[in-house]
């Protein structure tokens, strides 16, 4: 049914377009009361499977990665579809519009998106009002269905790169005491120089601000480790190398774990007429050519950082056997995109189901 939908309405219409379509009808059902319970008695049944992690309270382990919900206006719809936490975001200090358009490209052929969006999103001080709505509605819900609010913070794009401390420290100062769990994001291609700042000697000053600032402002955060949970996003397309300073970064910087990856811009991991497209077009790649390297680098950074920080899997998540193949590598959390715009709103449910009833088999088989 979804496919059908997705080829006679969605591919004939602007990707952009057929997103804000999807995610204001989804927030529309979600309004009215019976429909909004229709809809989570439809795609998140049997998808309550709790687990603490960063001393928080998931309702399981998959979450919808940043960039869905940049503004934080759907968080409550969102969790209809079974996620267990939303990651809202990237929020930049000031509001902008972003690259021109179009800037997000299907890639059919390879299951996958190009996009080059650059961080639109109406600033700090309206995402905070927005977030404060939207935890008040999940507060209605009851404990185990509500979702965790994870809230990624990004670089102005007018600001200059030496300002990138006061930036990402305004954007704290808005956001953090609304935040379940906070991201710095370095990673995304498509805002100039952003993911320089992954270098150590730019990330380490970011991270100390972001930390003070949250501390400040935060006197009773909702972690049960007694502070805002803060992690970095990181991008695939860093040597391996490069991973690793980053993971003693973290570690030595006290910082409470890692999301892995954000999109590449690598247009190798593409087949086909969809490869020299992408070739010519600027942004990153995510869905399933994204799969393999996003799995090489959470391997790399567990086997770097063992059980002292989280870690968040995200990238090429296709279905329930690839979210059990990240946690089986040591991600305490999975992430998708992607994926659910080619398979639709069911598809949260079913990866969540999937993976749990696996984990269930394997437990029971005296597996890992
Ligand atoms: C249209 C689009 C917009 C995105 N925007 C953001 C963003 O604002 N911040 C961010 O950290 N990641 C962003 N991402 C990256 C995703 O969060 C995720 O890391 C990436 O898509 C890989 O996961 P996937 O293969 O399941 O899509 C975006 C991805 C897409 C497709």
């Amino acid at each position: 049914m979804y496919s059908l939908i997705f080829r006679l309405l969605f591919v004939p219409m602007d990707a952009e377009r057929a997103h804000h379509l999807s995610f204001t009808a989804l927030r529309i059902l979600d309004s009215v009361p019976l429909l909004g319970r229709l809809v989570r008695f439809v795609c998140a049944r049997s998808a309550v499977h709790p687990v603490e992690v960063l001393g928080l309270p998931f309702p399981n382990r998959i979450g919808l990665a940043a960039g869905f919900d940049k503004n934080g206006v759907g968080v409550r719809a969102l969790s209809a579809l079974g996620f267990g936490h939303i990651e809202v975001g990237t929020i930049t200090a000031h509001a902008q519009p972003g690259n021109d358009r179009p800037r997000l490209f299907r890639l059919r052929d390879n299951l996958a998106l190009l996009n080059r969006m650059g961080f639109n999103n109406d600033g700090a001080r309206q995402a905070s009002f927005n977030i404060a709505e939207q935890r008040e509605r999940i507060a209605a819900l009851p404990q185990r269905l509500r979702p965790i609010v994870g809230v990624n913070i990004g670089k102005t794009k007018v600001v200059d790169a030496s300002d990138a401390v006061s930036d990402y420290a305004a954007s704290t100062r808005a956001l953090a005491p609304l935040a379940d769990y906070l991201v710095i994001n370095v990673s995304s291609p498509n805002t100039p120089g952003l993911r320089d700042l992954q270098s150590v000697s730019s990330l380490e000053p970011i991270i100390a601000a972001v930390r003070e600032t949250a501390a400040e402002v935060v006197e009773q955060p909702r972690s049960q480790l007694g502070h805002v949970p803060l992690l970095v996003k990181i991008a695939p397309d860093l040597a391996d190398d490069d991973v690793l300073e980053i993971c003693d970064l973290a570690m030595r910087a006290g910082i409470d774990g890692l999301i892995t990856t954000n999109t590449t811009i690598d247009r190798s991991v593409l087949t086909g007429t969809e490869e020299h497209f992408a070739t010519d077009q600027a942004g990153g790649i995510s869905g399933r050519p994204l799969a393999e390297r996003s799995l090489e680098v959470l391997r790399l950074v567990k086997g770097r950082v063992g059980d002292a920080l989280t870690v968040i899997s995200v990238g090429g998540v296709a279905d329930a056997k690839d979210a059990r193949a990240r946690v089986a590598a040591g991600a305490d959390l999975v992430q998708v995109y992607s994926e659910m715009i080619y398979s639709g709103p069911f598809f949260p449910g079913r990866v969540i189901r999937g993976l749990e009833s696996s984990r269930l088999l394997t437990r029971g088989t005296g597996g890992a």
